[in-house]
């Protein structure tokens, strides 16, 4: 067979997309790191303890399937059974999990938009079309979000790219009223303090999803949770890969939801900037959504947005720039240390004067 010949084998769906684009990750110190919602500081000492004494001759030896540890110490944290919780290599696994449990070919997914931008590129991968439903100028959820026959809704919370939260309130009603599969992603909730996990059981269409990536501080464990009923979750179990997590992610998740003193305390401290950050940028005549998250989402006016983000590229401070999309009028950018953001802030004066 020729090359040309087995690549015209590959899945159609597959072929005609483009795959997603991860945020840059440039080596350790090169740059001022502000485009992938990182944690600016190193995990709990309690994770960094509980993985140096956890290297040794058992990583001969699989991972727990289930990761019951994990899954127990999340029940215990979240209020509720171990067979409600799922564990995913990162949040992205959980979503995946979710896109090959429910979505046949064909299938409907809807995403209020700006969103997160994975949902499309696991949309293709199942060939189950994406349709964005634009949020107004204020960033709520749009009125007929229910009107499009999605059978899963897939909402951020806070949501990224904006960082605005949605109330309670407002994703009640949404699931009171919705025909549809709700996912809520909740990858940045800590930092919002708010959580719809104590909804499960009213609403058997609900699924949430957390990550460790953010609020944990821990992006490079890969680490996250899905939160559904037990007959969901038993579902969900058969589709994922057999030892998902390693073990050295297992003992690093347990560690970090068993300090949550820690994860106060971080979370605390980054609020205090991003408020800072905001109010800079505010008193530099930029519009910012309200952020609930670990980043801001400032419009940079005059359509130099993409200028921007190319010239504190050249000052080696990175952030996020959704080209081409709807949002390419403004930048996100993750709250980092004090100095970070100081950084950030001169530098984004400079360019702007
Ligand atoms: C909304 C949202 N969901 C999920 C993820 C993925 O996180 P993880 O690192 O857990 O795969 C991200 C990461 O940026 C995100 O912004």
């Amino acid at each position: 067979m020729r090359l040309d010949e087995v690549v015209g084998q590959v899945r159609h769906c597959i072929r005609a997309m483009h795959g997603y684009v991860p945020g840059k990750q440039p080596g350790e110190g090169a740059y001022i790191k502000l485009n992938t919602n990182e944690n600016p500081y190193p995990p709990s000492p309690r994770v960094l303890t509980a993985l140096r004494e956890a290297v040794g001759a058992d990583l001969r030896l699989y991972s727990d399937p289930v990761a019951l540890h994990l899954r127990e110490a999340a029940a215990a944290l979240y209020g509720c059974a171990v067979d409600e919780v799922i564990a995913g290599n990162g949040s992205d696994d959980i979503l995946t999990m979710i896109f090959r449990t429910f979505l046949n070919a064909g299938d409907v997914i809807v995403t209020p938009s700006p969103s997160y931008t994975l949902y499309n590129a696991l949309s293709a991968l199942q060939d189950a079309p994406c349709q964005e439903i634009p949020m107004g100028p204020d960033y709520t959820l749009p009125a007929d979000l229910d009107a499009h026959g999605a059978k899963v809704v897939f909402i951020v919370n806070p949501n990224a790219p904006t960082g605005v939260l949605h109330a309670r309130e407002a994703i009640r009603a949404f699931l009171e009223r919705t025909q549809s599969i709700v996912v809520l992603d909740e990858a940045y909730a800590d930092f919002a303090g708010e959580s719809a996990i104590d909804m499960l059981h009213d609403f058997p269409h609900l699924i949430v999803v957390r990550t460790f990536s953010k609020s944990y501080a821990l992006a490079g464990m890969r680490l996250g949770l899905g939160f559904a009923r037990r007959e969901v979750i038993a579902e969900m179990m058969k589709v994922k890969d057999s030892y998902n997590l390693d073990r050295l992610a297992i003992v690093a998740g347990c560690a970090a939801l068993h300090d949550q003193e820690w994860l106060r305390e971080t979370r605390d401290t980054i609020i205090r900037t991003r408020t800072w950050l905001q109010q800079a940028l505010t008193e530099m005549g930029l519009h910012v959504p309200p952020s609930r998250s670990n980043f801001v989402f400032p419009t940079i006016p005059d359509g130099r947005a993409a200028a921007v983000f190319e010239g504190l590229e050249q000052r080696r401070i990175l952030v996020r720039y959704f080209r081409g999309s709807r949002v390419a009028d403004s930048l996100r950018v993750t709250v980092g240390t004090d100095a970070e953001v100081e950084a950030f802030v001169q530098a984004l004066h400079d360019l702007l004067a």
